[in-house]
C-alpha cells in the first residue's frame, strides 16, 4: 500500500464519520492559507483524541504544540461548560491562527493560549500550582518530549491520561544512527517512559494521510 491508498482511506473514514463541519475542514484550509506546515493531526486522530477525552470527563486539559488549533478544537469540543485547554506554542503567528479559528468555532472561552517555549511555560505552570490535569496532548518539537512528558506527569491527576504524537517516525524509532531528529526524541521519551514507574504506557503505529507514524498513551498511576 502507498500513502496515497492510506490517505485515501483516511478520507473515506472522515467522510463516513464526520460531517464536513465535525472535521473542521475549515481550519485545516485556514491553517492552511496562512502557510502553517501542514502538520495538523488527521481527522481521524482528531476525533479519537476528542473521544479519549470525553471517556475520561476531562475538564483541565494541557496541549504542547498548538499550531492553528486543530487539535486544541478537538479537544475543547470534548470539555464540559466548566472545562479548560491550556495549549502553548512557542510561535506568535500560530497562536494568532488558532485564536481566529477558536473565536470561529465558538470555543475561545474554553481555551487558554500560552505563548513561550514548552519548557519554560511548563516550568511556570508547575510554579503557578494550577489545577491538575486529566489528559495532556504532546505534539511540539520532538526533540523536547522526554521533558515535556515527565512534566505533564507532574502536572496531572492521578488517572490522567497522556497522549503522544509521532513517536514513530516511519519506524525511525528503532533505528539507534537515525539522523532524525524526531526520531531520536521519540527513543529518549521510550526510555524515559520504560523507566518510570509512575505510568502505564503503550504505543500504537499509524498509516494514514500523515504516513507511517503513531502515538503513545500513557495512565498516570493512581497513588
Ligand atoms: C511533524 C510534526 C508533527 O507534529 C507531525 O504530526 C508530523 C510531522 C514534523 O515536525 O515533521
Ligand atoms: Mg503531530
Amino acid at each position: 500500500m502507498t500513502e496515497a491508498a492510506w490517505s485515501f482511506v483516511d478520507d473515506f473514514i472522515t467522510e463516513k464519520l464526520m460531517s464536513p463541519q465535525g472535521a473542521q475542514q475549515e481550519t485545516l484550509r485556514l491553517n492552511q492559507q496562512a502557510g502553517l506546515p501542514a502538520i495538523d493531526v488527521s481527522p481521524p486522530l482528531g476525533k479519537l483524541l476528542y473521544l479519549l477525552a470525553c471517556l475520561g470527563g476531562a475538564q483541565q486539559i494541557l496541549e504542547i504544540g498548538t499550531l492553528g488549533g486543530y487539535s486544541t478544537i478537538w479537544l475543547a469540543r470534548a470539555l464540559g461548560p466548566q472545562g479548560k485547554v491550556v495549549s502553548i506554542d512557542v510561535d506568535r503567528k500560530h497562536l494568532s491562527v488558532a485564536r481566529e479559528n477558536l473565536v470561529r468555532e465558538g470555543l475561545n472561552e474554553r481555551v487558554e493560549l500560552r505563548l513561550g517555549r514548552g519548557r519554560e511555560v511548563l516550568d511556570k505552570l508547575k510554579e503557578e500550582d494550577c489545577s491538575p490535569f486529566d489528559f495532556s496532548f504532546i505534539d511540539a518539537d520532538k526533540e523536547n518530549n522526554a521533558y515535556y512528558f515527565n512534566c505533564a506527569v507532574e502536572l496531572s491527576r492521578p488517572g490522567a491520561l497522556i497522549f503522544v504524537d509521532n513517536v514513530i517516525r516511519a519506524g525511525g524509532v528503532t533505528d539507534p544512527e537515525s539522523a532524525d531528529e524526531g526520531a531520536q526524541g521519540a527513543r529518549r521519551l521510550f526510555d524515559v517512559i520504560s523507566a518510570d514507574s509512575r505510568v502505564e504506557a503503550t504505543a500504537l503505529q499509524t498509516v494514514g494521510s500523515k504516513g507511517w507514524d503513531g502515538f503513545l498513551i500513557a495512565r498516570v498511576n493512581a497513588k
